[in-house]
């Protein structure tokens, strides 16, 4: 186990954030084939853990990709077409954008990913003929750059950290006439596609509140890159939802970016070096994020690949598909569960129900076979 959760703040539970309407569950209702990811019960594992019940918001298949990032991918990208073509956020659906699509003036969409929302892009790029182009950092499978490849994109691999792949794609995005930089993390000047990503985001959180009627949400466990997926649940959960559950971050030990700025107080970046959890190597939180993750988090711990794939694999033989990104938040369970201080003062008893957001399936992200 990597030590104990290595930052708690117990007063993030009762902090309280407002929002406007958030239209992107309704426009994901109208994408064709759009049906809620499944919430899957692991009673063994909550009684093993010492906690009422351990449930897992399972992102393995979302609008037939293995990630969860096409949520937020089509709601930014339906609101920058939205935006030209001069729809109301509260009139788009998905046939209104791809109707209009060649008239939008939009020539091509770019990003640079991890894996996931690449794809995502990409994918929403091919359903919307328009042309997509990707930048990869370091350490992204060769699996996950051919998912992004068979959506039609083109790839620039740039072999550098994830912070300087964002920023080419950035410099490429400005020097073509009709582009549009679709990017997960927000920095000063860069701020509304981001914030359309996170908006996205929120639908998992609302079909979690629907899907948990019954029971209270206590603990929600949150795998953390940027912090934008962080920042989409604290919003939510410090905002419209009935639930105020404690939430935790979970990172990686290699590229714990969010747990530095936490414990120095200030957004910071921090090198970053290679992990089974792809997705979640970045070394900068997104700007826009920080300022609710400073006051929303309840908790953050990290794990190293190792926990995280024998976490993959207990998912696995319970019947969760789960890739790195998703068992980290297991391992990551387990790593806050077993400091008995974090546990009292978070309020965390057998009483409490989690949940855990598996955000990819293995076939997003396969684990290496030094570790299968
Ligand atoms: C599968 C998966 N989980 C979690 C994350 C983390 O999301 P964020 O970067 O918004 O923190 C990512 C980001 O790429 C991802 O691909």
């Amino acid at each position: 186990m990597s030590s104990f959760p290595t930052f708690s703040n117990p007063a993030a539970q009762s902090w309280r954030y407002e929002s406007g309407k958030n239209w992107a569950p309704k426009f994901h209702a109208s994408i064709p084939g759009f049906s809620k990811s499944a919430l899957i019960s692991l009673p063994l594992l909550a009684d093993e853990l010492g906690v009422a019940s351990l449930q897992v918001k399972n992102e393995s298949s979302r609008l037939e990709l293995p990630a969860f990032k096409i949520l937020g991918a089509s709601w930014a990208i339906a609101r920058v077409y939205g935006e030209k073509l001069g729809i109301p956020e509260s009139e788009l659906t998905f046939s209104a954008i791809k109707e209009k699509a060649l008239f939008s003036g939009i020539s091509l969409l770019v990003a640079a990913t991890d894996g996931n929302h690449g794809r995502a892009v990409a994918r929403m790029a091919k359903y919307l003929n328009c042309k997509a182009e990707i930048f990869i950092p370091f350490g992204v499978s060769p699996e996950a750059v051919a998912a992004i490849e068979s959506e039609g994109a083109v790839i620039h691999k740039t072999e550098a950290s994830y912070d300087v792949a964002v920023d080419q794609a950035r410099v490429f995005t400005e020097s073509i006439p009709g582009a549009v930089l679709i990017q997960d993390t927000s920095w000063e000047g860069y701020e509304e596609i981001p914030q359309w990503i996170v908006e996205g985001y929120q639908t998992l959180c609302a079909e979690i509140d629907e899907q948990m009627a019954s029971h209270p949400v206590d603990v929600v466990v949150i795998p953390v890159g940027v912090g934008s997926l962080a920042h989409a649940v604290v919003a939510h959960y410090r905002g419209a939802s009935v639930f105020h559950p404690v939430l935790v971050s979970v990172e990686p030990t290699v590229a714990a970016c969010l747990l530095r700025s936490l414990k120095d107080d200030v957004r910071t970046s921090v090198e970053t070096t290679p992990t089974i959890m792809a997705g979640l190597n970045c070394g900068t939180p997104s700007e826009a994020a920080w300022p609710l993750l400073r006051a929303g988090i309840s908790a953050a711990v990290v794990v190293d690949d190792a926990e995280c794939a024998k976490a993959v694999k207990e998912l696995n033989a319970n019947g969760v598909d789960s890739g790195p990104c998703g068992g980290a938040t297991l391992a990551g369970l387990r790593t806050l569960l077993s400091d008995e201080k974090a546990r009292t003062s978070l309020g965390i008893t057998k009483q409490s129900n989690v949940v855990l957001i598996n955000t990819e399936g293995l076939q997003a992200n396969p684990l290496p076979r030094e570790c299968s």
